[in-house]
């Protein structure tokens, strides 16, 4: 059975040809509350909208006659080298969109030679994700109201080999999302009357889902048993300090970078503490609904912290081309959520693989016709490349 369903899995792939078709693809495929889950984002989703505009916005000036022959997209990330200058972004939960989950994606980022970020709200542990995957390994954290906790989390990354700790700051309380709320989507999901009924409509769904392990939050190894993800988001601490930070720096002796909408005055005053870096991002616009989008701090940030700390954006990555112009802004590197998940909702750990294939080749291109013949000349040419001097 399985090598049947895994053809018919790369045959949608091989249909959908950019990040925009396998989302299409994968809301035609997946039940309406799973979908919705991945694609929403908090109240009005005006951050959302606003996340692929603002990359959208900037026009590129291309240089001329460059003799650009082959084009080198390696990078260096928090003092690694990278073939291309992604990251895979931390997503809660991704088991419910494919049973490849976290491992999938993890593996599709290891081909790839790719960071892959696993989150506290994963459905595949800190160990089982660090002995079935070898990419370079991130961990996300959420800081919890109970600080024994806090740091067993921060002790079991370090144990199992996670690289760099991303501590993310902009979930003090979880961030209301609206379709969520409309399609009565509870965590772990309910058998109710319209689960059912959609099990009629998207039986791929269900049977992938039926036929394989039920899915928890598997970091709470402890207290598992009944969580549900209100009740896992009332665990994280709604009032992280400066002392909180500067104690998982003294914990944590590898790469520690901030996630969040990090203002060019919070960087700085991070970067007092010894923090590495920043993945600017408002979540893809699932926290503050109306917060600035992540990839107009890149500037401000990059001039308030120097070149030498780590600057990494996501929120509203969708093309190779957002890569381009988050590096021509000052960025190392971008990161993505929902465009591998769009994949792996589609065809599991193939469709991740296919949606930084895509990426790569669109960077690529992107590169060629601007006339930079690596990523590097792109980070020291800087807004030159583009019309509107970044601005
Ligand atoms: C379904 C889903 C679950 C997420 N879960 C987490 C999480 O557990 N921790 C976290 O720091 N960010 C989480 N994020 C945010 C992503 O890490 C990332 O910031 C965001 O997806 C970037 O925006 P994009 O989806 O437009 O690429 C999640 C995003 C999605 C779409």
């Amino acid at each position: 059975m399985k090598p049947v369903e895994l053809n018919a899995a790369r045959r949608r792939l091989s249909a959908c040809h950019d990040v925009f078709e396998l989302r299409a693809a994968a809301r035609r495929r997946i039940p309406r509350p799973v979908f919705d889950y991945v694609d929403g984002a908090a109240d009005e989703e005006v951050s959302m909208r606003a996340n692929l505009r603002a990359f959208r916005r900037h026009r590129f000036q291309p240089r001329a006659v460059a003799e650009v022959t082959a084009i080198d997209t390696s990078a260096r990330v928090l003092g690694r080298d990278v073939p291309l200058p992604l990251v895979l972004a931390p997503t809660g939960y991704t088991r419910m969109m494919h049973p490849d989950g976290e491992v999938g994606a993890a593996r599709a980022a290891e081909r790839h030679g790719l960071p892959y970020t696993l989150s506290t709200m994963a459905t595949t542990s800190i160990e089982q994700v660090a002995a079935t995957a070898r990419p370079d390994l991130w961990f996300q954290l959420y800081i919890q109201k109970d600080p024994g906790f806090t740091k067993e989390l921060v002790t079991r990354a370090a144990t199992a080999g996670y690289r760099v700790l991303v501590i993310t700051i902009d979930t003090l309380v979880t961030g209301h999302r609206t379709r969520d709320e409309r399609n009565g989507l509870t965590i772990p999901p309910a058998l109710t009357v319209s689960t059912i009924a959609t099990i009629g409509a998207k039986p791929g769904y269900w049977l992938r889902m039926l036929t394989s392990e039920a899915i928890d939050f598997a970091n709470f190894t402890e207290t598992a048993e009944g969580l549900t993800i209100a009740r896992t988001g009332q665990m994280f601490n709604p009032s992280v300090g400066w002392d909180d930070i500067a104690a998982l720096r003294d914990q944590w002796s590898g790469p520690l970078i901030l996630k969040g909408p990090v203002s060019p005055a919070d960087a700085r005053r991070a970067v007092s503490l010894g923090v590495d870096g920043f993945q600017l991002s408002n979540h893809g616009g699932r926290q503050l609904d109306r917060t600035i989008a992540p990839v107009d701090l890149i500037a401000p940030v990059r001039e308030a912290v120097g070149p030498d700390v780590s600057v990494l954006v996501d929120s509203g990555v969708r093309h190779g081309a957002d890569i381009a112009v988050a590096l021509a802004l000052g960025a190392d590197a971008a990161a993505i959520g929902r465009a591998y998940l769009y994949g792996l909702m589609v065809g599991g750990e193939a469709g991740a693989d296919k949606v930084i294939d895509v990426l790569e080749d669109q960077f690529i291109r992107t590169l060629n016709l601007l006339g930079v013949h690596s990523a590097a000349e792109l980070r020291s040419l800087g807004t030159s490349v583009l019309a509107d001097g970044g601005s």
